[in-house]
Parts: structure tokens; sequence; C-alpha cells
């Protein structure tokens, strides 16, 4: 048990509550909160847009940010991240910026219809936009607890194979992708979603197969709109940069990345409170997270599967590792949005829905623990969903 829920003022304005919907966006401790207030107290300039000294000191302290980020994801060089309003507007920009030049002599482009539509759907528009050029879009399927079908990727895979979509941890069954489990073609470049594993588990994307990556920062004790592309600088060539609209950024050039991606004014002081959401996790170890988390995530199936009509939606979770600590299961014969107000009027919120998801199953609820809740907010989980079991 971490023991930091004092660290976070929304929990501790409401001690009864068991927030369990870190996935969707995880509240922000006292430091980043302290961080974000000294920025908006401080000098208003806009990064890098003038010379005087607040506009310098502005840019200086947006490096320092990019340069604690960048760390954080296991990236070699700082100019290969670029702050983002979030995950999906990432997304958007590689399919939009790196994806035609990519894909500018055709090829497949590779996903998966059960992923988040943030993930998907950027791919999904580059492929009919660029169907004249040969590009397709190839899927390849999860099974039903969330783990990608490595028969159905080789099938999917072949030479034609430009660019693999995938998702590090799935955001409604907790999953975790091994791309080194699956048949990737030598000359493909993967893009990976790791919106749920950055703050959960270790992220060291200059060792990983993945050289595009998106993060999402409100879901790692960042404040709401915060996010991040990567590209490692092998792929920076491909990225389409405007140089005219690129001086309406932070004037200093630092990657073709940051040029493309970092247009018009930037949020500075939600990149240094990210940074200082990063300083924060480091201050705990993202390892202990991990091993937090899945501690949390073993109590609930353990007692989730001894509960009448509960099928837990993911894989068991293996002893002695990490975890993301998202889990998802559904109660028979009750709608998901049913258990969800259920839980809900016990002061547990958790998430029902259609979970960003095409067509998911409709009694579908997920659970997402993070670093401040303990083994009673499970508890009282496991009794609420007792309850709600019995009243079926
Ligand atoms: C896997 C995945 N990708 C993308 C997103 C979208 O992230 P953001 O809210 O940062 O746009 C989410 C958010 O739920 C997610 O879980």
């Amino acid at each position: 048990m971490l023991g930091s829920r004092r660290d976070f003022p929304a929990l501790t304005a409401e001690p009864d509550l068991v927030y369990l919907d870190a996935a969707s966006g995880t509240p922000c401790p006292e430091a980043v909160i302290a961080q974000l207030t000294a920025e908006l107290r401080g000098p208003a300039a806009n990064p890098g847009r003038g010379g005087h000294p607040w506009a310098r000191d502005a840019l200086r302290r947006l490096e320092e940010a990019r340069a604690a980020v960048a760390a954080f994801l296991g990236a070699t060089f700082p100019d290969e991240v670029a702050f983002s309003r979030g995950a999906t507007g990432a997304m958007a920009f590689l399919a939009d910026r790196w994806g035609p030049t990519a894909l500018a002599d055709g090829g497949d482009i590779l996903y998966c219809p059960g992923d988040h539509l943030s993930t998907v759907r950027p791919w999904l528009r580059l492929a009919e936009r660029m169907k004249n050029h040969g590009v397709r879009a190839v899927p390849y399927r999860r099974d039903r607890l969330g783990r990608i079908d490595p028969d159905d990727f080789a099938r999917a895979a072949s030479d034609r194979t430009a660019v693999v979509v995938a998702t590090d941890v799935h955001n409604l069954h907790g999953t975790r992708t091994d791309l080194d489990a699956l048949a990737i073609p030598p000359g493909a470049t993967v893009c990976l979603d790791c919106s749920q594993t950055a703050g959960r588990l270790p992220l060291r994307l200059a060792e990983s197969r993945a050289e595009l990556a998106v993060v999402s920062g409100h879901k790692m004790f960042g404040p709401p709109g915060t996010g991040t592309v990567y590209v490692r600088r092998g792929q920076h060539r491909r990225i389409a940069v405007d140089r005219a609209a690129a001086r309406s950024g932070p004037a200093r050039h630092v990657s073709p990345l940051t040029d493309a991606a970092e247009e018009g004014s930037l949020d500075g002081a939600g990149a240094a409170a990210l940074a200082s959401a990063t300083a924060f996790l480091d201050g705990i170890g993202i390892d202990r997270v991990g091993g937090h988390l899945a501690g949390l995530a073993a109590r609930f199936a353990n007692g989730a599967s001894r509960i009448g009509g509960v099928t837990l939606l993911g894989p068991p979770v293996e002893a002695g590792g990490p975890h993301s600590g998202i889990a998802a299961f559904a109660l028979d014969g009750q709608a998901g949005d049913d258990v969800a107000f259920a839980l809900e009027r016990r002061r547990i919120y958790v998430r029902a829905g259609d979970h960003c998801l095409d067509g998911p199953r409709e009694d579908a609820v997920r659970v997402s623990f993070h670093l401040y809740n303990d083994e009673n907010d499970v508890d009282r989980l496991l009794q609420g969903l007792a309850a709600a079991a019995e009243r079926d």
C-alpha cells in the first residue's frame, strides 16, 4: 500500500469516495497543483514569443519540462517528445503529419478494431484518404479477454505492412501487449498507444519496437488536456513540417517533430505541471506503482471470481509481475450502466457505457485502480458487486 491518498486534495475532500476511474482521468496530486499554480502566478509570457526575459525564461522552462518528460518515458533525446493536448490529438498528429510521407508509396496499416477510437480512427481516415495511393487498413483481432491473437496478426501482416498501430495497455481489458510476441514485419513502423501505460508501468521507449508513441497526461496525474507525442529521431524526416506555421510555435527549432507538433501557442504551464507529475511518480518509483496495482488487481480478481454471475473480462493477474491495475467484468443479465449506477449509490465510481470502443459488450464495466487506492477500496467494490449480483 503506497498510502498516498492524502497527496490528492480531490480525494481527501471526499473521504468516503472510492474513485476507480483513473483510466479516464487521474486527480492531480498537491505537487502538480502547486506547480501549475506557481506557473500561473509567475511571468505570463508565451514561451519563445519575443526576446525579452519573460519569454526567454518561459522557453527555458518549457525545454526543462520536455527533458523531464522525455526521461520519464525512456526516450533517448528530449527532441523526440512534443507536447500535445492528450493522446487523441497526438495520434491524429501522427496520422496527419507523419503518415502521408510514410505511406506515399502505398502499404498496409495494421490496426485492431477492438482498440480505442482515438487510436484507430485517425489511421482509418488516413487509409480512406490515401486509398488511391494503394494504402489499405487491415484489421487484426483481440480475443474476448483483450489479448491480441498472434495467429490472426501473422495472417494480417505481410511485406506490404507499412505501419502497425497497437495499444500497449488496453483501456477496457487492462491487457498489456507484448510486441515481441507478434510477427511484425521488419520494415514496418510501430505506432504504440501508451495512454494507459504511462504512470502505471515502466515505459522504455528507446528500447521498444515502437518508434512512434502517444501518451495522455491526465491519466498520469498531469493537468487535464495535457499529453505527449513521441517520434524517434530516425522517423523525423517523414514528418511534414510547415515552415511558416512552425514560426507560430515556440520560435526555436528543437526538431522537425516539435516544429510540426507545437505550432501555435503552447500550454507551457501544463507542460511544467506534467513534468512535475513525472517527478511525483519518480519519487514513488514506477516499479512500486506497478507492483501495488498488481496486488489490487489480484485481490479484485480473486474476490470477484467468487461472486456468482460475475465474468472477468481480462486475463488472470500473473503472480509476481506488475499489472496495469485496469480490470473489466460483466454481471450476468445486468447492463453495465445499471451496475455502475448501483455502485455509484455506494460512492464507488467506475466506468460503464461504450468505453470509447466500437461496439463493446453492453454489460462491460471497468474499474481502474491507482496508487491512492488500497485494499479497503477493493473490498468495498467487492461488497457493492455482491449486493448488485444479489438483486438479480
Ligand atoms: C487507449 C487510449 N487511447 C487514447 C485515449 C484518449 O486519450 P486522451 O483523453 O488523452 O485524448 C484513451 C483515453 O481514454 C485511451 O484509453
